[in-house]
């Protein structure tokens, strides 16, 4: 695999506009696209400018999530319509289980039937559920089509929107069908996070915890002496944020685009997440809140086998504390969770691989990590 470079600039942002201090425009290179990601309130301001960019764009289709349309979309759909372009809408309903088979086939044809060809643009708008399912009917149909990312979550932000994947679930599992696409732009305009229900906004948190805490010692500084601020959504300081998590994750995914190794540092804490977000059936937690949990668990393990150095664990839980997130799992079984991590089915004595931090700021995907040590350390997780 060829290493990519990703280069960013905070270059001619257009001035004038009160709002303007917050607001940044990064550019984002990836294979055969350089992708421009605009960050601060208002920023769905620049979707017109973005889109009259594209020529020969013939339509536009908003895939919008029903909840964000009922509170955003009509002023988004105004301001689509000032690229002189037709806009149709295809309403998404709230939720997981939409990004599935059926709701994809819906959007193939509400867009066919809209009069979308091969020159128009899906502007997905919503969180991860509508990126994922937009991203994937815009990879798709016609054998791919424009896509713009307008993401609403904070973990949207940070995470879902940047880096081309897209997909849909299979009952069989998560993500199991889908597409590398890589977006025209990333619209993420923070004015959305207003309407943010209270736990979905603290479990974002989480994302950007997990990006500081593999890859950037100073973030993780920011977060834990800004957290006040932070989450009273001060723009200038949460701007930055988003940001600094954008990079980094740009940074990772353009040196490794299809996860053949780097990439896999963002899946730190996930390992107990995908178990803990299995045995609770995905509706006990949300997914911010079972990382935000197997963060903790890792660290934990890290330091156990010697590898995290000492007091990175105290320290990455009192940061994830002071957001509100959890960061030990109650009510849970060790069984039930090494089961779901199909630890003992499918690893075998080689044990599983776990991504584990070196220190705050630095990991280490280390292999084979045998099943007795983590079940040893699960029992002591779930009973302390
Ligand atoms: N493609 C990727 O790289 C990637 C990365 C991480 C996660 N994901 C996917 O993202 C999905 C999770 O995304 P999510 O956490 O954004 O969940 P989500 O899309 O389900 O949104 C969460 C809830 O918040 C509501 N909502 C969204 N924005 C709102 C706003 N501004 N105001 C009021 N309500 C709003 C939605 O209606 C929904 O009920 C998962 O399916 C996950 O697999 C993808
Ligand atoms: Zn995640």
């Amino acid at each position: 695999m060829v290493a990519r470079q990703v280069v960013w600039s905070e270059k001619e942002l257009p001035r004038g506009r009160a709002t303007d201090l917050a607001l940044r425009r990064l550019q984002v290179k990836f294979t055969g696209r350089e992708v421009p990601v605009w960050i601060g309130p208002r920023s769905r301001e620049e979707l017109p400018v973005l889109l009259g960019a594209r020529r020969d764009l013939s339509h536009i289709h908003l895939v919008a999530d029903s909840e964000v349309h009922k509170l955003h979309g009509p002023s988004l759909v105004r301001l689509l319509e000032a690229t002189g372009k037709p806009v149709s809408v295809s309403m998404v309903p709230s939720g997981e289980a939409s990004k599935c088979a059926g709701e994809l086939f819906r959007l193939w044809q509400e867009m066919v039937r809209a009069g979308c060809n091969r020159d128009s643009c899906v502007v997905a708008f919503g969180g991860g559920v509508v990126g994922d399912l937009g991203g994937f009917a815009a990879a798709s149909v016609f054998r791919g089509i424009d896509l713009v990312q307008v993401p609403t979550t904070l973990l949207a932000m940070v995470d879902a929107s940047v880096g081309g994947k897209t997909a849909i679930n299979l009952p069989e599992g998560k993500n199991l069908v889908g597409a590398f696409h890589q977006p025209l732009g990333v619209v993420m305009d923070l004015d959305y996070l207003a309407t943010l229900p209270d736990r979905q906004w603290i479990s974002g948190w989480a994302e950007v915890i997990k990006t500081a805490a593999i890859r950037s010692a100073r973030l993780f500084e920011g977060l834990e002496s800004r957290a006040a601020g932070l989450l009273g959504k001060e723009p200038d300081a949460l701007a930055g944020v988003i940001e600094a998590c954008c990079k980094i994750k740009a940074d990772v995914v353009g040196e490794d685009e299809r996860e053949a190794g780097l990439r896999r540092i963002l899946n730190f804490g996930h390992t107990l997440a995908h178990g803990i977000e299995t045995v609770a059936e995905y509706a006990g937690f949300l997914h911010g809140e079972a990382v935000a949990m197997g963060m903790s668990f890792a660290a934990e393990l890290g330091e156990a086998l010697g590898v995290t150095r000492r007091g990175a664990a105290s320290r990455l839980e009192a940061c994830l504390r002071s957001y509100g997130l959890p960061v030990k799992a109650t009510g849970l079984r060790a069984k039930d969770l090494l089961e779901a991590m199909e630890f003992d089915k499918k690893r075998g004595p080689a044990g599983l691989r776990w991504v584990l931090l070196t220190e705050i700021g630095d990991t280490k995907t280390v292999d084979g990590v045998p099943a007795e040590v983590v079940r040893a350390q699960l029992e002591r997780f779930l009973g302390g």
